[in-house]
């Protein structure tokens, strides 16, 4: 009697489980069958993904610490463009807006990269920059809270707009799209213009800032040589526990760049995912008083 009664048991354990994954898999063709191209769209992504980690294998890059850069001669661009950097960080009369950067400078926080040329649009330009952001991530965990990677161009070869500069600095994230080894992330919408937008790469979220020649007003934004400062953003949540931690921090920023620059600060500088914001409009501040909007719907467009 028993065995039956466990006989029975089984088969109708075992039934339950087939119907399960029967059921599974019903849904799994509906979902498919309802948005093909999705899901081969994302098939596609991730095989894209696992191609660039090979592809980042043979990527040779050397990230720089303060002590490595003091090191080369002063009549190296590089050195020659660190020390603007520095200068624009700790400028005696003025606070550069972002003080966790000056003390991160200080503490000799910073990685410095430097790309070998100032034409973005390059591709191999772009893979030694994706290479650089892999192996920061790396090692970012042991580099202190205030840590950025300072991405650093070599000096210009022709002179380029404000705006010229904006179209290359996304045109550059649209190629390092191209080559990140991890899938965008789910919970990150890709729209560029959504207030939870935020720069994803090796599936990590981003804060950059852009610093150009171009630039005249916003002084916070110029140096000599472009620039771009970047952070992920799991270190602002070390240093901004609360809201009102972030909103006093946002306050802070946008008093500091009053006295920094010639002009008022950017409306656009605000706290991440506000109503109404959107990092995409953060990045690269123009130089007047108007909103730079990413060329870019989602940077996973052709
Ligand atoms: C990061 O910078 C802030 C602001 O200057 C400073 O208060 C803090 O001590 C720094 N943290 C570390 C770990 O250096
Ligand atoms: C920049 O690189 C792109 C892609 O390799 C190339 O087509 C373009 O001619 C380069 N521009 C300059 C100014 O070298
Ligand atoms: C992208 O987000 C913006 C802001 O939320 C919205 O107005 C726009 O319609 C969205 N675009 C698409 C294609 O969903
Ligand atoms: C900047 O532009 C905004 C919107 O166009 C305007 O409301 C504001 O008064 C301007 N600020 C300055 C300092 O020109």
């Amino acid at each position: 009697m028993e065995i039956i009664i466990l006989s029975h048991l089984c088969t109708f354990l075992f039934s339950f489980a087939i119907c399960k994954t029967y059921r599974q898999l019903v849904r799994k063709v509906e979902d498919v069958l309802s948005k093909p191209y999705g899901y081969l769209s994302s098939l596609w992504v991730a095989s894209r993904a696992s191609a660039n980690v090979k592809m980042l294998k043979a990527v040779h890059v050397e990230l720089l610490d303060r002590q490595v850069v003091e090191k080369y001669d002063t009549d190296t661009w590089q050195r020659q463009a660190y020390e603007s950097f520095g200068t624009i960080l700790c400028a005696r009369d003025r606070t550069f807006p972002c003080i966790y950067g000056t003390k991160g400078y200080k503490a000799n926080q910073l990685d410095f990269l430097f790309l070998e040329s100032t034409n973005l649009s390059d591709m191999d330009v772009a893979k030694v920059a994706a290479k650089g952001i892999v192996e920061y991530h790396k090692g970012a965990s042991t580099r202190g809270r205030n840590t950025s990677l300072v991405i650093m161009t070599p000096p210009p070869i022709v002179e380029r707009s404000v705006d010229e500069y904006h179209k290359l600095f996304w045109s550059f994230l649209w190629r390092l799209r191209k080559l990140d080894p991890k899938p965008w992330p789910e919970h990150v919408p890709e729209n560029t213009s959504d207030a939870h937008w935020c720069f994803n790469f090796d599936d990590t979220q981003a804060f950059i800032a852009v610093l150009t020649p171009a630039h005249q007003q916003r002084l916070s934004r110029y140096a000599p040589n472009m620039c771009m400062i970047y952070q992920p953003r799991y270190l602002f949540d070390v240093l901004f526990t609360s809201e009102k931690n972030r909103a006093s921090a946002t306050k802070t920023v946008r008093n500091l760049a009053d006295k920094y620059d010639l002009i008022r600060h950017s409306p656009d500088i605000s706290d991440y995912a506000l109503t109404g914001s959107t990092e995409s409009r953060q990045y690269f501040l123009l130089d007047e008083n108007e909103t730079a909007h990413c060329p870019y719907p989602s940077l996973e467009v052709e």
